[in-house]
């Protein structure tokens, strides 16, 4: 099967899923979407009202400042890259996913991320930074402290580079946060022209071409 198969395989386990409390009051599961092939995976926190009635990923104010940084900062479209949240229903009024229901989706994430095996994944908040830095055992207070810096983690048969950046939601209500984002996301455009360069000439022909 190939990675766009796979990926198709598992948004529909994820539509049709009742392993944790949230399918009872969600409109629509929110599996992600975007490339499978993608260099790049964004990950949030869980879905929020207008994902919730669209079933896609980032498609209010927060995910439009989202695909504004994608396109202004990345230079990339939204179509290239790969979106999507830690627990793929919403919260009834956006609280906070509890630890079990994290437990209980996030193998979900995981099956995505082996599957499309991208270069860099870029945490979206502190619940998605938690998540996956648990993997290499790191702890953290504030996102803050952990920003700026590039962690690497070992997923299946693959070593991928982690950011951690604040959620766009975030910078939206803080408006010093903003730096933050725009700071943090040249900080993942260089570490993109890095990973591009290193590649063989089809591969980055494939990817200049988008
Ligand atoms: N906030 C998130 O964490 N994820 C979404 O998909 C939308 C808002
Ligand atoms: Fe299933 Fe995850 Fe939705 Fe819970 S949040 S019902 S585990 S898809």
């Amino acid at each position: 099967m190939n990675k766009e198969k796979i990926l198709e395989a598992i948004s529909k386990e994820i539509r049709a899923c009742r392993k944790c409390g949230l399918w009872k009051t969600r409109r629509n599961a929110v599996p992600g979407e975007g490339n499978p092939n993608a260099k790049i995976m964004f990950i949030g926190e869980a879905p929020g009202r207008n994902e919730d009635i669209q079933g896609r990923p980032f498609v209010g104010a927060a995910g439009q400042l989202l695909t504004k940084m994608i396109v202004e900062i990345l230079g990339l479209q939204r179509r290239d890259v790969y979106i999507t949240n830690v627990v793929k229903c919403r919260p009834p009024g956006n609280r906070d996913p509890t630890e079990d229901e994290i437990r209980i989706c996030s193998p979900y994430l995981i099956r995505q991320i082996e599957t499309i095996e991208p270069d860099i994944i870029v945490c979206l908040g502190r619940h998605s930074a938690r998540f996956i830095l648990s993997h290499i055992g790191i702890r953290f207070k504030s996102i803050l402290s952990i920003r700026q810096r590039i962690f690497q983690i070992p997923f299946s048969r693959k070593k991928i580079k982690v950011v951690a950046t604040i959620h766009p939601a975030a910078a939206l209500y803080k408006p010093p946060w903003r730096g933050f984002l725009e700071a943090d996301f040249k900080l993942i455009r260089k570490l993109l022209e890095e990973e591009t360069s290193k590649k063989k000439p089809t591969t980055l022909d494939f990817f200049l071409q988008k």
